[in-house]
């Protein structure tokens, strides 16, 4: 199964990816985690896309799409794959098409997880990621047994760089104008289901589970 998670920042991509990776075996792929993790290594890529996520604009196509397709062509990916922030523009969707069409194969469901702006501004000031692991909590939906403590890895909870209330609207704004077109992209391939993001954990797992079968 190829899946792809659409939504604004916040709206629970990452959070509800993970649940899709237990219940299907497939991996997912965070394009932010992966940015975030160079950056921690401080590698080449890392450095490049450290400047433009700390100011919430996107990171450029050329230093995206090479790195997607060669991900999904590695072995884990070949009986499916979850892409949590990829694409986020239409030359990236277009390139993604490209590399699935190459292969005889294509997109089977684009989850659109729709949440209001104002909803997502107020949710994002209570996200913990842990310093460690990389685990997202929050301090009221998704609380950690200790406070400010990973309950996987023990490591400090911190509030991720770019979720402060000036740069989450920058990283909205942009959402608007160059993600948000992939609905349209999606839904003419016949492969967009939306879902209301503000139903809570359960709620929103529930009702990909059923997308899903
Ligand atoms: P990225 O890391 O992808 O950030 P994002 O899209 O802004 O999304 P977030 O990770 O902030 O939110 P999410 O939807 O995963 O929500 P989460 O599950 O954490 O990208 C960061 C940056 O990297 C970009 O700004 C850009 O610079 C760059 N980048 C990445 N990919 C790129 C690309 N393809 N092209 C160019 N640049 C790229 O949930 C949020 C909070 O809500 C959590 O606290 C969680 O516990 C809680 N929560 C989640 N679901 C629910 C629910 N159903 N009910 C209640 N609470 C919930
Ligand atoms: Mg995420």
């Amino acid at each position: 199964m190829k899946i792809i998670m659409l939504g604004a920042p916040g709206a629970g991509k990452g959070t509800h990816a993970k649940g899709i990776v237990e219940a299907y075996k497939i991996p997912a792929i965070s394009t932010g985690d992966i940015f975030r993790q160079n950056i921690k290594e401080g590698t080449e890529l890392g450095k490049k896309a450290k400047s433009y996520m700390d100011a919430g604009d996107l990171v450029p196509d050329d230093l995206v799409c090479d790195l997607v397709v060669d991900r999904i062509g590695k072995d884990d990916a070949k009986d499916g794959f979850i892409l949590d922030g990829f694409p986020r523009t239409i030359p990236q969707a277009e390139a993604l098409t490209k590399a699935l069409e190459a292969k005889g194969t294509a997109i089977d469901y684009a989850l659109d997880i729709e949440m209001s702006d104002d909803a997502i501004i107020e949710r994002m000031g209570g996200r913990r990621v842990c310093a460690g692991c990389g685990a997202t909590y929050h301090v009221v939906n998704v609380p950690p047994k200790k406070e400010g403590i990973c309950d996987k890895c023990g490591g400090n909870l911190e509030l991720r760089k770019d979720d402060d209330p000036e740069t989450v609207k920058k990283r909205l704004d942009v959402y608007h104008e160059q993600t948000a077109p992939l609905i349209d992209y999606y839904k003419k391939q016949g492969v967009l289901r939306e879902i209301d993001g503000t139903l809570g954990i359960e709620g929103v797992s529930k009702a990909i589970k059923e997308i899903l079968g």
